[in-house]
């Protein structure tokens, strides 16, 4: 809560963009790394998915910015995408998380905005 009584967003008390960016950088790696997800973005450039990830995020945890990129249904409609992938992108997440000592607490809250979306990106 701030002193007039309204909730700070996950985007704040998570560290901002820099956070973010930070959180992103060190993802992207771990993904692209596991042999089970990497095929997935074999033509695709990382340094545009990057920055495209950094403002969904940002947008998904509340910060006060529009986000301009496809939904989350159309971004990922043609991959044939299981629970499995979802889980292991989602398990890099908080993986990454925990690498920056991101309160416990708040990466649960992470993982509820990833839940949120797992139906649109999975298309069921
Ligand atoms: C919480 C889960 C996820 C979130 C929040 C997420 C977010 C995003 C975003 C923001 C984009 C860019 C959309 C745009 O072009 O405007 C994207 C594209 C993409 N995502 Fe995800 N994603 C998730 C899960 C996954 C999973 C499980 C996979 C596969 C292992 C995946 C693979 C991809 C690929 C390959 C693209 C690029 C598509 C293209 O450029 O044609 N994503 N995702």
């Amino acid at each position: 809560m701030t002193t007039n009584g309204t909730q700070t967003s996950l985007f704040e008390r998570i560290g901002g963009m820099t956070a973010v960016n930070a959180a992103v950088d060190i993802f992207y790696p771990k993904v692209l790394a596991d042999a089970s997800l990497s095929h997935f973005f074999t033509n695709v450039d990382m340094k545009t998915q990057a920055a495209k990830q950094k403002a969904f995020l940002a947008y998904a945890f509340g910060a006060p910015m529009k986000y301009s990129g496809q939904n989350m249904r159309d971004a990922h409609s043609r991959m044939q995408l299981e629970d499995s992938h979802f889980n292991s992108v989602a398990g890099h997440l908080v993986d990454t998380l925990k690498e920056l000592e991101v309160p416990q607490s708040i990466i649960d809250e992470v993982v509820e905005v990833a839940l949120s979306v797992k139906s649109d990106v999975l298309n069921k």
